[in-house]
């Protein structure tokens, strides 16, 4: 079986084909429920299912490239060729997706290279993350018996640049590496982002989510013959923390999809179940405005819910593909238990500052590192300096904040800084007995921009001064408090003490795994691990109100909760049995 592009029709092992693809991250599925989540949309009456890989998901350390357990992608693309799905794959090495850096390694930044360029210095770890993967998704292809249909170039490339050296590298790349199946770009339908993220020769896509006549023929008029595909219909949207919880509603865009069916489009969901953005790998947005980190959970008001809830949604969309094909859908799987709501007070407590030589050893230089100079994704950078104040008193700027500081001076809190609200500045006035002020910052990464210009930044601090004259001699320590081993060592406490951030120990008696949905109300902001798995971020100022504790998590028994609070800790932790996302508002994304 193959898929091919004939005189403006997709043939499916020669016979006229409409693809039916909904988009499913494996990366943001417990790979427990990886075969549950695609029950789900094989249910909706897709034919396809498609995925982004995220290429520093696979490579945290460059070199180390790793393929198994969850990120097992043969795995994960043979159980969907056994449930009777079609694969696409879009390797990147650029995704978007509201994934940190839009996949690319935060240790591409501790080199001076132009990102998404035909720059040497890029290339050369484009083409080694090309023989990694394409290893991997080469052997899957329908040309050699698997379920693999077709592979994308890049990823809306037209909205960022314009080096078509470089796209052209990463389709020969691809080809040169045995991709031999149906090649594509996707970009938004109009002339600057066709014109800019197209290849001749490489059949054109387009992203949107609504005015699909309108589109299609802007597609058309860049590329007359077809087949016209939609390669990411926004059927939802995603959230940045401080905004509402974005839904669209299903009536509209099962309306959409309807239309796009009947013009006899190809389509692929964006998403049809979106998953998590688990631990710490969300991505930001960062338009003129300012930064907008996402939230933890990546639901998108999708068909299918974060949770695997079959929403109003999938019954639209499924009735949608049903009357289109006359074919009926498998049924899908019955709801996963849920956990009987409960709540839990702290059983011990310690101090994040008390706990830092579990971490990587402090380096020193001039100047603050960034977390990429230490090596270092994903955490938190803590910094520690020292400095006579002029007994006039002075300012203290902290300049280059990615993205939110804590700043302690001789041990007391000096208060929290968000790069939203400027750059910091903090009066001090000078020690009476003349000392040296000590002065610790904790900034956290809020996680990296995904689109735009202003991918590429470096996360910590670039520089602190006293007015104009810069504070030199810094203890840089990356806290990279995603990987595993530190929480098994903390010595706990039965009480809160301490500066700085909080870590709270809560013990969670339930039957078995089921799905629970965790809440700390009156805390502020933080994260949650549930028996060593980091679920994701927390923060009172919304929208995302609850964290999804899938069901692989649990045990029967006692479950381990930790919170690692940053402002001020509540009284209790909350396990719910639905999911609250926050506020909502209908989108006005559609593009
Ligand atoms: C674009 C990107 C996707 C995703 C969506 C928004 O279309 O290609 O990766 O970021 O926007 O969710």
């Amino acid at each position: 079986m193959t898929i091919t592009v004939d005189e403006g029709v997709f043939l499916r092992d020669g016979r006229p084909h409409q693809i039916i693809s909904g988009a499913v991250h494996y990366f943001r599925i417990p790979p427990a429920l990886w075969e549950d989540r695609l029950r789900r949309v094989r249910a909706l009456g897709l034919n396809t299912v498609e995925t982004y890989v995220a290429w520093n998901y696979h490579e945290r350390t460059p070199g180390r490239v790793d393929f198994t357990g969850p990120r097992d992608l043969t795995r994960f693309i043979t159980l969907a060729g056994d449930l009777g799905l079609d694969v696409i794959v879009r390797p990147g090495p650029y995704i978007c997706a509201e994934w940190d850096f839009g996949g690319l390694p935060a240790w591409l930044m501790r080199e001076r290279l132009t990102l998404r360029t035909s720059d040497p210095a890029y290339l050369a770890h484009v083409d080694a993350w090309l023989d990694a993967v394409i290893a991997v998704v080469a052997p899957l292809q329908a040309t050699r018996g698997g379920p693999v249909v077709g592979v994308q170039v890049e990823n809306e490339y037209g909205s960022y640049g314009s080096d078509p050296a470089y796209l052209e590298h990463v389709r020969a790349g691809l080809l040169a590496r045995g991709v031999d199946t149906w090649l594509f770009t996707s970009d938004g339908p109009g002339p600057d982002w066709l014109i800019n993220g197209t290849l001749p020769g490489v059949h054109a896509t387009a992203n949107f989510g609504s005015r699909p006549v309108e589109a299609l023929d802007e597609l058309r008029s860049f590329q007359p013959g077809g087949p016209d595909m939609v390669m990411e219909f926004w059927n939802g949207w995603f959230d940045h923390w401080r905004e509402p919880h974005h839904v669209r509603d299903a009536g509209d865009a099962a309306r959409v999809l309807a239309d796009l069916l009947r013009l006899g489009a190809s389509v692929n969901f964006y998403m049809a179940h979106g998953g998590t953005n688990h631990g710490l790998w969300n991505g930001a947005n960062h338009p003129e405005e300012g930064f907008q980190p996402t939230v933890t959970s990546y639901d998108y008001d999708a068909p299918v819910g974060e949770a695997g809830e079959l929403t109003p949604k999938f019954e639209a969309f499924r009735a949608a593909i049903a009357a289109h094909t006359g074919v009926r859908p498998p049924a899908p799987p019955a709801p996963l238990p849920r956990h009987a709501p409960a709540s839990a007070a702290p059983l011990a407590w310690a101090s994040l500052l008390d706990h830092v030589d579990l971490f990587d050893a402090p380096r020193t230089a001039p100047a603050p590192l960034s977390l990429e100079d230490l090596g270092a994704d994903h955490g938190l950078v803590l910094y520690r300096g020292s400095t006579v104040i002029p007994p006039d008193g002075r300012e203290l700027i902290l300049d280059g904040l990615a993205d939110r500081a804590q700043v302690i001076v001789d041990g007391v809190d000096a208060g929290t800084f968000d790069r939203t609200d400027g750059t910091p500045r903090l009066p001090m006035t000078p020690r009476t007995d003349g000392a040296r002020t000590e002065l610790t910052i904790l900034v956290e990464n809020q996680g990296r921009t995904n689109f735009g210009p202003r991918m590429g930044e470096r996360k910590g601090l670039a520089a602190v001064r006293l007015a104009d004259r810069f504070v030199h001699g810094w203890e840089s320590r990356a806290l990279r408090i995603d990987l595993p081993g530190w929480l098994e060592r903390i010595a706990w406490a039965p009480d809160a003490a301490g500066v700085g951030p909080t870590l709270a120990r809560f013990s969670l008696e339930v039957d078995g795994p089921a799905d629970g949905f965790l809440a700390l109300p009156g805390w502020g902001k933080g994260f949650v691990w549930l028996n060593g798995t980091l679920l994701g971020r927390y923060w009172d100022l919304g929208p995302q109100v609850t964290l999804y504790a899938a069901a692989p998590l649990w045990k029967a028994g006692a479950n381990e909760i930790v919170v690692l609070e940053l402002l001020a800790p509540g009284a209790i932790l909350e396990l719910r049995d639905e999911p609250d996302l926050g506020p909502l508002q209908e989108t006005a994304h559609w593009g």
